[in-house]
């Protein structure tokens, strides 16, 4: 693949630099909690200034490209599901095969990074889709091995079709996307109408919506929710665009809160036992999915 694709060295990359952006606890924490706005952007801008230079090139390409016309053309090609029938198990060793060219800090697979954030749900006594959501809400990053540019897998989502919020980390970078000369995309409810639901907004294209698609029949909307705006960032962190959201979706919004942290600040470096875990979620797979999926 065209190595200016993939800034990122791993696709860690970037979850690292949200764990920078929203630190588990102390001081960092809490001022980013603060009401000052002034101060909130001020910490956005530091963020963003002590980002590694592959982090910053990745959210470059990222503002850049994805587009309204771009995210209408991913959704189309991908979500008629025609590409191939998996199980569950086979999707999770075929994301597996997906080799970063380095994550220094860790022997870990993408596979071990899933069954650690399912395994602490599970720990937490939460109920089994939650588990099950843990185990499956990144398998939508086999984007990465159809051949999609990692801008286009991960990254924080955002609505296209109207107007960026300033919450948007490297928000400077929209001025290189094409939207910004179309008129109709730069207004504040742009294509959508007030309080229209989510369901109806384009999000930019990437794993949370993929893996919904693909799963949308046989989970729980509180699972559905947490798996398709995990990476909304803009929303469940910063409580942007709440002017596109309806009852439901404030209401299903707790529960992507509710995810968040056990995706963000679960990975250890302790590897899971595989042999061990395999027959609980087998069992767990089972009951909510058919054999296999069409992805
Ligand atoms: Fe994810």
């Amino acid at each position: 693949m065209d190595d200016s694709n993939r800034p990122l060295a791993a696709l860690e990359e970037w979850e690292d630099f949200l764990k920078q952006r929203y630190p588990e606890k102390g001081p960092d924490r809490e001022s980013f909690q603060a009401t000052n706005p002034e101060k909130k952007k001020e910490e956005f801008r530091n963020y963003e200034d002590n980002a590694r230079p592959s982090v910053r090139e990745f959210y470059r390409l990222n503002h850049r490209h994805q587009t309204y016309e771009f995210v209408q053309s991913k959704r189309k090609e991908y979500l008629g599901l025609k590409r191939k029938q998996m199980t569950v198990w086979e999707a999770l060793e075929y994301l597996n095969t997906l080799v970063d060219d380095s994550d220094p800090d860790t022997d870990l697979s993408q596979l071990d990074h899933l069954l650690q954030t399912a395994e602490q749900i599970r720990h937490d006594g939460h109920p089994r889709w939650f588990i099950l959501t843990g185990l499956i809400h990144d398998l939508g990053k086999i984007l990465c091995l159809y051949g999609e540019p990692q801008w286009a897998v991960v990254g924080d989502t955002f609505p296209v079709g109207c107007s960026w919020s300033k919450r948007i980390v490297f928000h400077d970078f929209f001025a290189e996307n094409p939207d910004r000369r179309e008129e109709r995309f730069q207004q504040r409810l742009g294509v959508y109408e007030a309080g229209c639901g989510l369901d109806r907004v384009a999000m930019s294209w990437g794993h949370d919506e993929y893996l919904y698609n693909v799963v949308k029949d046989y989970l729980p909307t509180e699972a559905l929710y947490m798996i398709r705006y995990h990476s909304f960032y803009p929303a469940h962190r910063d409580g942007e665009y709440d002017y596109l959201m309806n009852e439901q979706d404030r209401k299903m919004f707790q529960w992507v809160k509710a995810f968040n942290p056990y995706d963000l600040y679960t990975k250890s470096h302790k590897k899971p036992d595989l042999q061990e875990l395999r027959p609980f979620y087998d069992g767990l797979i089972n009951e909510y999915f058919p054999k296999t999926l069409s992805w």
